[in-house]
């Protein structure tokens, strides 16, 4: 009694969505508190979560894309809809959910993460290798190319990655 508790590491999830997400969430309408950014985000292609007595209590979605920035064009491994059961928060769940991603994305040949994120969330990302872009990253939205009006993070996923100097553009919604 008492003891925290154990978890083991993220595994690949067959379904999920935005009831899994709001049953995370706490009741929240708005758990990730970013729609008032009225911003259309891309829809996951990979999900990982943690379990924990039969259930999953935390997870990270994974969704590749590709990116534009300083005359060069790469596919980056875009990472969203992060979210950590209420009660269990503050036990190292996100990284768990997060890592689970970046393995996959590394399997998957990619070299380079990306992430949109709050201010708020920021460090979170920090504490877990990433580092902020300077500018607004430009992607698709439903009216045409419009800058992401949240903060842009990246990280390595292979040694010697680096990321160009310059504006970014990514062909895609944002994850
Ligand atoms: C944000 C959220 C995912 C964090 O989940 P969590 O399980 O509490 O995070 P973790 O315990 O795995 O934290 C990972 C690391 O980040 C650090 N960290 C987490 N939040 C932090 C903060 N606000 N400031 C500084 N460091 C923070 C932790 O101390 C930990 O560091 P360590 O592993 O080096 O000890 C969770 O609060 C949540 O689900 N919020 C609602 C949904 C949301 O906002 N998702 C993010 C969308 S971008």
């Amino acid at each position: 009694m008492g003891d925290t508790p154990e978890f083991t590491a993220a595994a690949e999830l067959a379904d999920w969505g935005w009831p899994d997400v709001l049953a995370l969430g706490g009741g929240a309408a708005d758990p990730f508190e970013t729609s008032s950014y009225g911003v259309t985000w891309r829809p996951k292609d990979r999900h990982f979560g943690v379990w924990h007595e039969g259930r999953v209590v935390a997870h990270a979605g994974l969704a590749a894309g590709t990116v534009e920035v300083g005359g060069q064009r790469f596919d980056v491994a875009g990472v969203g809809g992060v979210i950590v059961e209420t009660s269990l928060r503050g036990h190292g769940l996100a990284r768990l959910a997060v890592t689970g991603v970046l393995d996959a994305a590394r399997a998957d040949g990619l070299d380079r993460a990306l992430l949109f994120c709050l201010p708020s969330r920021a460090p979170l990302y920090t504490r877990l290798g990433f580092l902020p872009l300077p500018e607004p990253v430009t992607a698709d939205q439903p009216a045409g190319p419009a800058p992401v009006p949240l903060g842009a993070m990246w990280k390595p996923l292979t040694p010697g990655a680096d990321w160009p100097a310059g504006s970014v553009r990514l062909h895609s919604l944002p994850m």
